[in-house]
């Protein structure tokens, strides 16, 4: 078993701490939520436990189609080991459907489909508030190797592809997501979460938001909408 040890870190929606083996970390998952890079603030009662809980479900669903991740065990509702990988310092965001900033920068309206999904590297950085970047920026001031690159977007793309599928199963359009990734012992793995504070759900018949997307933007039915996210994949709280 291992022990928890000291907070390593605190982020906008998770706490990370030290185990007795240096090799893990636990990630805590918090109710807290901001939007706009810390601007708006406020709390999502019960997010952390969804949060966590779809994160992991989902992270399983990835190793079964031989995508690795920092998964190693649900420790409690909000709680989890982890592998204590180096976070590459993007934000990889794939696109099914036009929505959020792509709508603004293209001028395209929400729900357009674009004829094949969008992959876009963001900065990872608080100061700045995460710039979009292209893969020479990424390449050219050493954020990631060429080699990197490569397996952060073939598995950007299959990551996709499974969620995806499994999202239209559940009668959920996936239109986005961040994903993060991490080196660990030498390879790049998925890491932090999937989940309503990181991906795009509408519901496919009705195109109703069922994600953050109803904080950010003050439509009410916050709440609700993570709880029927759990309901569709069949998670309990
Ligand atoms: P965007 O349209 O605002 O660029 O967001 C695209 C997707 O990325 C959307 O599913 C929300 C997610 N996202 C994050 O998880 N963290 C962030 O800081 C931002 C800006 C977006
Ligand atoms: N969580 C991010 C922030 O606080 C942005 C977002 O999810 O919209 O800025």
């Amino acid at each position: 078993m291992v022990e928890q040890k000291e907070q390593l870190y605190e982020g906008k929606a998770k706490k990370v701490f030290a185990t007795s083996d240096p090799d893990l970390v636990i990630v805590d998952y918090k109710d807290d939520a901001t939007a706009f890079n810390g601007l708006k603030k406020g709390t999502i009662v019960g997010k952390g436990v969804v949060n966590n809980k779809m994160s992991n479900y989902l992270m399983g669903l990835l190793a079964k189609e031989g995508i690795e991740s920092h998964f190693v065990e649900e420790l409690d509702d909000r709680r989890t080991l982890v592998k204590h990988v180096e976070i590459v310092p993007l934000e990889v965001i794939m696109r099914n459907v036009v929505a959020g900033s792509l709508s603004k920068r293209t001028g395209l309206p929400e729900g357009t489909l674009p004829s094949m999904p969008v992959l876009e590297l963001y900065y990872k950085s608080d100061e700045l508030g995460d710039p979009m970047i292209n893969a020479d920026h990424a390449l050219a001031f050493g954020w990631a190797t060429a080699e990197e690159l490569k397996t952060i977007e073939t598995m950007a793309r299959k990551i996709n592809d499974v969620l995806k599928n499994f999202f239209a199963g559940v009668g959920i359009d996936l239109v986005d997501f961040k994903i993060e990734f991490g080196r660990y012992k030498g390879k790049i793995i998925l890491a932090d979460e999937i989940s309503p504070d990181t991906c795009r759900f509408w519901d496919s018949k009705t195109k109703e938001k069922l994600d953050k997307d109803r904080f950010r933007r003050d439509m009410g039915g916050v709440e609700g909408a993570y709880h029927e996210m759990m309901r569709r994949i069949g998670l309990k709280e």
